[in-house]
């Protein structure tokens, strides 16, 4: 391709301020994913019914794609172009031409005011130009209806554009919650108007199995229903509560043929994924024969996690799975078949007198040295899993079909031509493609769409997680200094849609984006050209679109993020409020008003110094864009101060609190001193501190650097006893000047009166005489015991066992 104005200066000249005429220019090209080269022009073609679509020398099927686009401005413009085999040189046109030297999927597209030309080798790069030349028009060419009123002229231009990744797609899992079909058509648009072409769909799981297999009809009369489903966030309550209401769903044979050939239609393949041997649970309600322990009747499951009822590896299993994947195979023209691999835990298989008969005569065993491909050791179970997953892979290679699988596919040995999907971060995928296998990247927690991406105090319940659009943007799935066999084998990207908490299509629509545009972006722009800032700026008419389109994004983009943030080494708490609007106009308040235009200007981050009750909200000519975003900050002694904890600080919230809370901080300061107090949302901003019989309370420890006045110590916990979490049972403070010698200065015990069940924040405190301290040391008890299976959710039923104390904040003053 020809060099033009590299991208990042043209952005530049985008968004700088003050000048007329480079303002217009900004909202001109809002084409998502960003082409790989453009140059903006001067002038515009006009459209009008003089204007010829002209598909001379093309094959029918561009010539379907022209006329796709003569109906649609029809319906949106009323303007009716028309199609001609022939230029008549005095008529303005539009033409298609072939032209066999672009590359796969990459099309040219020339806008001047006496034409549009769009060059492409193949059909699916037609497809693509078509798609940027909506973006150039104005956003009603999305709609339903005609928009007299919008300008229909396309900005001149010269785009040579062709993807970075041959493979980008989305996720969708339909099990944990049915999409009825339209959505799945809704869906399929969204992946086709940003050039994404692939739409994995995700169609067995422990919740539901949704595809019709005429050979074995109670998959969808057993196993496509549950009896009810799991209220409020999994561990809220214990015993769990369950809405009572069937929910169930499948797609016939007719209705995922029409979907396949739609998705056809827009360029996008459509790979199923049949889960096996775990995440089989509606299978085996469907068919126990099929289980490790036939003789037990199962229920297709109504709460969320990972299940060890999975599929025995016997004969009659994997003539069941064959008889299952020849339906498929019929239905989906895919070259991949998806068998997912994932979370497949083998206590079933390592109770059952079959898998471990079927472990001795395949001669495996347990590694004594780490395995080569990816230098961990597997056990022999592992091993089975790597059996059945090669078995059923030569079973597709035999009908001409490639596997994907998760990347637990690695463990025990990889089958021979297997691509992975790396999903528990990049390793999986890296591991892969160092040893001469594709991979797909979908890595936790970039591109995992079921997490939080705005403060999950005010978000609807999610999985977890804190993943913000510009999180989500910022992942480079194969960086610039990647080892060569990275760059050949990862061939694309794709986002995950879990639907554990997406009951609905306007929960989908929100999880899913905008982040799934940046996902777009991220599989099409090359990384050198993709710009944030610019992203953002062409996000705002995208948004438009959307809102044509009837997608019901999340609109943190127009709203206020409001966070906190160390600059390493400085020790000091600043309070960052964050808009991805482009140059957003930010106020706040923090005396509890609603913040107006008038309000104080937010230019810079500033030290947190007390308590802050801030609201903020970005304004644009004197209109609020989005929400008011509000949180109480309490800025203390030890805000941003590093601490050391006895014992260390637990997984359980340590990603996501690291991820929420402090944005780039140094992770010592993590959630405990960030100025942001626990709250009953979620579990995001608590940090966790597992309790046993050998250790029951959590020891904290502050350096204040030199001797300080204080008097007071304020924390935070929680009780959640469904998660086996009470809140503290008593605390202590104890002060020092050397950090050796300690003297008690308070220490008090807490009487409560808990709820019956549920999550409810605590906050407490311990006053005492004003004395100078510069070690402080806060010890904080357990809460006490718990009754496995009376009180608690977790271990063996009827121990007792420590409650895990949940922290959010320590704060002294
Ligand atoms: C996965 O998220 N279990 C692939
Ligand atoms: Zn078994």
């Amino acid at each position: 391709m020809k060099k033009g104005i590299p991208l990042f200066l043209l952005s530049l000249l985008f968004i700088s301020p003050g000048c007329k005429q480079t303002k217009e220019v900004v909202n001109e090209y809002n084409i998502v994913p960003l082409p790989n080269q453009m140059i903006p022009q001067e002038g515009r073609f006009e459209l009008s019914s003089k204007v010829k679509v002209v598909t001379t020398a093309c094959t029918p099927e561009v010539k379907t794609i022209a006329d796709s686009l003569v109906e649609r401005i029809a319906l949106t413009s009323g303007i009716r172009l028309s199609q001609t085999d022939q230029a008549n040189s005095s008529a303005p046109t539009i033409t298609f031409a072939m032209n066999p030297q672009l590359p796969a999927e990459g099309y040219e597209l020339s806008v001047k005011p006496s034409g549009i030309i769009l060059s492409a080798s193949q059909p699916n790069g037609f497809f693509y130009g078509v798609q940027s030349l909506y973006q150039l028009l104005p956003p009603a060419v999305y709609g339903r209806t005609k928009d007299k009123k919008a300008a229909w002229s396309v900005p001149a231009v010269e785009i040579q554009d062709a993807p970075r990744f041959p493979y980008r797609g989305l996720m969708l899992d339909v099990c944990r919650h049915f999409s009825e079909l339209d959505y799945i058509y809704k869906f399929i648009d969204q992946l086709a108007a940003h050039k994404m072409n692939t739409f994995h769909w995700h169609l067995t799981d422990d919740q539901g199995w949704r595809i019709e297999i005429k050979k074995y009809p109670k998959l969808t009369e057993i196993g496509s229903k549950r009896k009810e489903t799991l209220v409020d966030y999994y561990y809220t309550n214990w015993p769990q509560i369950f809405d009572g209401k069937e929910h169930g769903g499948y797609y016939t044979q007719e209705q995922i043929k029409a979907v396949v050939a739609y998705a056809a239609s827009k360029y996008i393949t459509v790979i199923p994924e049949i889960e096996m041997p775990g995440h089989a649970v509606a299978a085996i309600a469907s068919y126990p024969e099929l289980s490790c322990t036939p003789d037990t009747t199962y229920d297709v499951t109504g709460t969320w996690g990972v299940f060890d009822q999975v599929f025995c590896p016997k004969e009659e299993t994997f003539a069941f799975l064959e008889g299952v994947l020849d339906e498929v195979v019929d239905l989906f023209p895919s070259s991949y078949i998806h068998i997912g691999g994932d979370e497949c835990p083998k206590t079933a298989w390592k109770n059952c007198d079959h898998c471990q008969t079927l472990i001795r005569t395949l001669g495996l065993k347990d590694d004594t040295t780490p395995n080569a491909v990816d230098g961990k050791k597997h056990t022999k179970e592992e091993k089975l899993q790597s059996y059945v997953i090669t078995r059923m892979e030569k079973y597709l290679n035999s009908k001409g079909r490639n596997i994907i699988g998760w990347d637990e596919i690695l463990e025990g040995g990889l089958a021979p031509n297997a691509t992975v999907m790396s999903w528990r971060g990049v390793e999986g995928g890296i591991t892969a493609a160092k040893a001469g296998h594709n991979a797909i990247m979908t890595p936790n927690p970039y591109v995992y769409l079921d997490h939080y991406q705005e403060d999950p105090e005010f978000a609807p319940t999610t999985i977890g997680g804190y993943n913000t659009l510009k999180k989500t943007y910022s992942y480079n799935p194969v960086p610039d200094d990647a080892d060569e066999l990275v760059k050949k084998h990862i061939i694309g990207l794709q986002g995950n849609i879990w639907n554990e908490y997406m009951q609905n299509d306007e929960r989908r629509d929100y999880q899913t984006f905008p982040r799934a545009i940046a996902i777009a972006e991220t599989g099409w722009t090359e990384n050198r050209n993709k710009n944030w800032n610019s992203f953002c700026q062409r996000m705002v008419e995208e948004f438009e679109r959307m809102d044509i389109m009837q997608v019901k994004a999340c609109r943190n983009f127009f709203d206020v993020n409001i966070n906190t943030h160390v600059e390493p080494g400085s020790g000091v708490l600043n309070v960052v409020l964050e808009s991805f609007y482009p140059n957003a106009d930010i106020r706040y308040t923090t005396d509890g008003s609603e913040p107006t235009e008038q309000s104080e200007r937010y230019t810079q981050p500033f030290a947190l110094t007390g308590q802050l009750d801030l609201k903020a909200a970005v304004f644009n000519k004197d209109k609020r864009l989005g929400k008011v975003s509000s949180k109480s900050l309490y800025g203390n002694l030890i805000s941003g101060k590093r601490f050391t904890t006895t014992p260390a600080m637990g997984w359980a919230t340590g990603d996501a609190v690291n991820e929420y809370d402090v944005l780039g901080a140094d992770s010592t300061t993590l959630g405990l001193t960030n100025g942001k107090r626990g709250n009953n949302a979620s579990y995001a901003p608590w940090t966790s501190f597992g309790m046993s019989d050998t250790c029951d309370e959590l020891e904290f420890i502050v350096n204040m650097e030199k001797p300080t006045k204080i008097s007071k110590v304020v924390f935070g916990s929680l009780f959640n006893p469904a998660y086996r979490i009470l809140p503290a049972g008593g605390a202590s403070v104890e002060v020092s000047n050397d950090g050796v010698q300690y003297r008690e200065v308070a220490a008090s015990t807490f009487a409560r009166q808990f709820p019956p069940k549920g999550r409810k924040a605590y906050t407490d405190s311990l006053s005492f005489q004003p004395t100078e301290a510069q070690f402080v040391k806060v010890k904080i008890q357990n809460g006490g015991t718990l009754r496995n299976g009376i009180d608690c959710r977790k271990d063996t039923p009827g121990e007792i066992i420590h409650a895990d104390l949940y922290i959010d904040e320590i704060e002294i003053y």
